[in-house]
């Protein structure tokens, strides 16, 4: 069976679309052009909240190049989807212009499609809405919910334990709402042929866009195809469908043409998603040796009208420490804004950002080093999950590799006290964790009588590496070199693949492209001992061995055997395809009865110069224990890639609304700041790549998200040693560090 002459899994391989992309010749969802195509530009509502009294589109649908406007009037039905369906995730619980009440600023109220960009964007500006406005609640703090709570999680009893601890933290932390600014824009074209669309979508998940969008439009779910060969990015913001790709398909059945719709830059920062702001409070209580007795975290976080969107801060806290008693709880709190999403690392980035807070704090409290609370305090057991084991944590070795690398022993504890070429230094830390899960997929691969190899899922590459990590994983498995293999993705009509979420392709898709493989070659060893003029004719199967792309006796030589395809071409076939399957965690009797995670440490410096008032994030340290790790080079560009948000995060990145109008008042790449090259120092990332037993042959828990969890809290830890200044609500702005009391380097 598939063995290698050479291993192409775990070695740094550039991107096999890479020249695809550095040439311009990357298909993405806008890049499609069609005969006859139309464009469609959406017209925003310009109150928080009210109805919609008058929309007159009279003068718009006179303007040159003008075909059609959509709104409540005329766009015919939509339907929502089934509640509870995992298979059909929405965005938003409302179809678009389904009623006339507005609940947010910029809540799409009609569409105008045209002839030209030009013409649609004109026609948009006359379309005259009237409205009547009803009272608004904007209110940026969420201080004021008073409703029920949900337990996310509970053991002992945290509220006792507290109240008892000789050493308390009690403290809340905030983070703002964070817009997702992918390089592509949100776009959607619609491609009618009879009563069947194609969809050329910005969608991290072809498969679940599909049945969606069939669920919409009314439409049997054969009658959909989403395609989606690149992504310049999404962060979760494009992981479910979003109102103005069925504006777009409407408006081209309608017309009979195809339609393009893009979602500007300033309309991302309200019809596609954020980040919710959250206010958590984290209870600490301890022993004066440091020993956690207790763990409180109460979560709140502001989501849209109509969509109860849980941020899930709790995600981490349960199994990250050993500590008796802990609870985690959680409430939504509605505001006159848009639907929040998903954005990378949901849950436990901001979750982790509150809790690991806390635990420096307590350190500083406690006058311990904080790599030396978290040390003692290491969960060896799932404490949140009936102490069962982890599938495999090395968290420990991720701080003490860190430390090492980072030169920890060289901290001197005092506020300000660390100094460098006239700056004041803060060192900091934290620890980061993420889920781990191998969702159940398929793949087919197929030996080709031109001597290429191909796999394909309906999966996508959101732009870390996927295309990249199958063809290893192929090349791995069949020892065809990685320039004869095509990647076949983006597309729902292939064999259905997850989503790119959760930082979970790698580690769910491997393994049906290892059984679609094992399967394919199995197919090849029979063709070998059937095919008139096969050197194996009549051979027993178990006899003919599959070396580097060539069918061969057991026994012998690789060389002295034929080449598959000139096996396909003595059989007169043009390939041999087969199908695998990838057996979920929740299925899979190595998965059953473990906790699996991934695991990460942190360690930030910031450079602090009192003078003027300049913060710096000058060095971080990333060890990350995500299991196997298939392409270093990708993964380690996932890792810093995240550590560049967690920058942003830290010190740069928020979402303001205009407590008027509830229009985003940052909503620009000018006005809304986020970490370049120049806010960065060079990161360093270190993989432990220890195989994940409970994640198959290949033992990857895929890597991305679990990057940025932890670094705004190792940075907020930095900061107050350089500065003296506890700053709890990202991010951290130059007001917070005007009260340092470090006047000097
Ligand atoms: Mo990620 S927020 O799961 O796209």
């Amino acid at each position: 069976m598939g063995t290698t002459m050479n291993s192409v899994v775990g070695v740094s391989t550039p991107r096999i679309d890479g020249p695809l992309k550095t040439t311009g010749s990357a298909q993405y969802a806008a890049d499609f052009h069609f005969e006859r195509m139309a464009h469609a530009v959406a017209v925003g509502a310009a109150i928080p909240s009210g109805r919609i009294r008058s929309l007159d589109a009279s003068t718009a649908q006179r303007m040159p190049g003008v075909l059609l406007v959509l709104h409540h009037g005329n766009i015919g039905p939509l339907y929502r989807t089934a509640p509870g369906d995992d298979n059909a995730t929405n965005s938003e619980v409302r179809s678009a212009f389904e009623d006339e009440t507005v609940r947010h600023w910029g809540q799409h109220v009609a569409v105008v499609i045209a002839e030209t960009l030009e013409q649609a964007t004109a026609a948009a500006g006359a379309v005259k809405v009237e409205y009547e406005s009803t009272p608004a609640n904007l209110r940026t703090s969420l201080d004021d919910y008073s409703g029920p709570r949900k337990s996310v999680s509970k053991r002992g009893d945290p509220d006792k334990a507290f109240t008892d601890a000789p050493v308390k933290i009690d403290a809340t932390y905030i983070t703002p709402v964070e817009t997702h600014n992918p390089i592509e824009l949100h776009a959607s074209v619609a491609v009618w042929e009879g009563d069947r669309v194609t969809l050329y979508e910005t969608t991290q998940g072809v498969v679940n866009h599909r049945v969606v969008m069939a669920q919409v439009l009314g439409l049997p779910v054969e009658n959909v195809r989403v395609v989606t060969r690149f992504l310049g990015s999404g962060f979760g913001g494009k992981l479910f469908p979003w109102p103005h790709t069925a504006m777009a398909a409407v408006a081209a059945r309608r017309l009979g043409r195809p339609v393009k719709i893009s979602v500007n830059r300033r309309m991302m920062f309200s019809s596609v998603g954020y980040r919710p702001r959250t206010e958590q409070h984290i209870k600490l209580g301890a022993t004066k040796e440091g020993k956690l007795l207790a763990l409180r975290h109460d979560y709140l976080n502001v989501t849209s009208q109509l969509d109860d969107f849980d941020e899930g801060c709790g995600e981490a806290t349960p199994y990250l420490y050993s500590v008796a008693n802990l609870e985690v709880t959680g409430a939504t709190v509605k505001r006159h804004v848009g639907a929040p999403m998903w954005m990378r690392g949901p849950g436990a980035v901001p979750g982790l950002y509150a809790l690991e807070s806390g635990m420096n704090e307590l350190a500083d409290e406690l006058n311990m080093d904080p790599l030396q609370l978290r040390l003692l305090n290491d969960a060896v057991k799932d404490e949140s999950n009936k102490n069962i084991p982890f599938s495999s944590r090395h968290l420990r070795e991720c701080y003490e590799v860190g430390a090492k690398k980072f030169g920890w022993e060289k901290r001197s504890a005092g506020i300000g006290s660390m100094q460098r070429d006239g700056k004041v230094l803060g060192w900091g830390l934290a620890g980061a964790s993420w889920v781990a899960t191998r969702l159940p997929c398929s793949a087919s691969v197929e030996f080709c009588a031109n001597g290429r190899l191909c796999v394909r899922s309906a999966t996508q590459d959101i732009g870390t590496g996927t295309y990249t990590v199958f063809a290893q994983t192929l090349s791995e498995k069949t020892g065809v070199p990685l320039e004869s293999i095509d990647v076949i993705i983006g597309d729902s009509a292939l064999p259905d693949g997850p989503m790119s979420g959760g930082s979970m392709v790698t580690g769910s898709v491997l393994e049906a492209i290892a059984n679609a493989a094992n399967n394919a070659i199995a197919r090849l060893q029979k063709l070998a001992a059937g095919t008139e003029g096969s050197p194996y004719l009549d051979a027993k199967v178990e006899e003919i061995a599959f070396t580097g792309g060539r069918i061969h006796g057991k026994s012998q030589d690789p060389a002295s055997g034929i080449a598959f395809a000139d096996l396909l071409k003595m059989a007169r076939l043009n390939g041999v395809s087969a199908d695998g399957k990838t057996v979920p965690t929740w299925e899979d009797p190595k998965a059953k009865g473990v906790s699996l995670h991934s695991f990460g440490a942190q360690f930030v410096e910031v450079e602090w110069e009192p003078e003027i008032a300049r913060l710096r994030v000058s060095r971080i340290v990333t060890v990350i224990d995500a299991g196997r790790i298939i392409n270093p080079r990708a993964a380690a560009n996932q890792i810093a890639g995240a550590a560049v948000m967690g920058v942003g995060m830290g010190t740069l990145e928020g979402t303001i609304y205009d407590q008027r109008t509830g229009q985003p008042i940052n909503g620009s790449m000018a006005d809304y700041l986020m970490a370049t090259c120049a806010d960065l120092p060079d990161i360093d990332v270190t993989f432990l790549d220890y195989p994940d037993p409970a994640m198959g042959e290949f033992g990857a828990r895929g890597v991305g998200e679990i990057g940025l969890a932890g670094v705004a809290a190792a940075i907020t830890a930095a900061v107050h040693h350089a500065t003296g200044v506890r700053v709890r609500e990202l991010p951290v702005r130059i007001e917070h560090l005007l009260e340092s009391k470090v006047l000097e380097a």
